[in-house]
């Protein structure tokens, strides 16, 4: 039944996104215009769903984000995770005159996607990764070698990784090592923004995040049967994770898990120490 309800809001939300965005556009700036010109179709497919308003609340929340934060000129940013390459739009104001954002991600559609809508922009790559998981099942994709982490850019080289609800979606074994590895690539002195689910014994009625079960300990998931499906950690945990590799310049409490600020999840803005 569900399955059955989940096609028929597509049939019709799918097609309607075109008549609203069109009607959007018709009253919008020539700046707001390529806003919504540069929305996924993607986006409203079972791919990667994300709804609108998340969507915008995101390219608001970065576009301020990067613009306080992101100080070099022709800065190289990662995005680790990118999905529909929402971090795409954004990052572009910041390398069109030089740098690059690479988009990385283990899901072929979403690369699929992101190199069909955003293909115009200058500076911006995307590339599939053949690091796996659980949560997101490829098929035909060569496996990584054991502790390799498949990502084409060197050590000390890029300005800014981001990655937004992945971190979300790794046990703690796996989040070392994409932690570490964060730390390798990125320059000296250079920025991290990453998103975790903070633990904080408030009861969300959605069970994704009704994080009960202890994985490892301050590791929590909601999910027994496939436990990357959503991640969360206690947040003096937390804080022992990245202490090692960089110093907190802010954190953005999530409000999925009773965080008292607007962002959904809670964002850790973090340089490299
Ligand atoms: C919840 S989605 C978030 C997508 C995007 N960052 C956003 O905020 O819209 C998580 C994404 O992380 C990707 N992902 C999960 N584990 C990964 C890994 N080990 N390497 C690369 N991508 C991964 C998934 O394929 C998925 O697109």
């Amino acid at each position: 039944m569900r399955e059955i309800f989940k096609r028929i809001f597509y049939v019709i939300y799918f097609p309607a996104s075109f008549v609203w965005r069109k009607l959007d556009t018709i009253g919008s700036w020539r700046e707001t215009r390529w806003w919504i010109a540069h929305l996924p179709n993607a986006m409203f497919t079972p791919a990667t769903y994300a709804s609108y308003a998340g969507w915008l609340q995101n390219q608001g929340m970065f576009s301020a984000l990067f613009s306080l934060y992101l100080k070099k000129e022709k800065p190289n940013i990662m995005d680790f995770g990118c999905g529909m390459g929402g971090l795409a739009p954004v990052s572009h104001y910041f390398v069109k005159n030089g740098g690059k954002y690479l988009g990385v991600d283990t899901d072929a559609k979403s690369i699929a996607a992101c190199r069909n809508t955003y293909g115009d922009l200058q500076n911006c790559e995307f590339y599939l990764t053949r690091d796996q998981n659980a949560w997101y099942p490829q098929s035909g994709t060569p496996q990584p070698k054991p502790g390799e982490i498949d990502w084409p850019v060197a050590n000390g080289s890029q300005d800014l990784i981001t990655a937004m609800s992945v971190f979300t979606h790794l046990q703690e074994k796996d989040a070392f090592q994409y932690r570490d590895k964060i730390y390798e690539v990125l320059a000296p002195g250079g920025l991290a923004i990453l998103s975790f689910h903070i633990v904080r014994g408030y009861e969300n009625p959605n069970t994704t995040y009704q994080f009960k079960h202890r994985l490892t300990p301050g590791w929590y998931t909601s999910n027994v049967n496939c436990p990357e499906h959503a991640i969360g950690i206690e947040h003096d945990v937390l804080l022992k994770f990245l202490a090692p590799k960089f110093k907190v310049l802010a954190h953005i409490e999530g409000q999925v898990t009773g965080g008292r600020h607007p962002s959904l999840q809670d964002l850790m803005v973090l340089q490299k120490i």
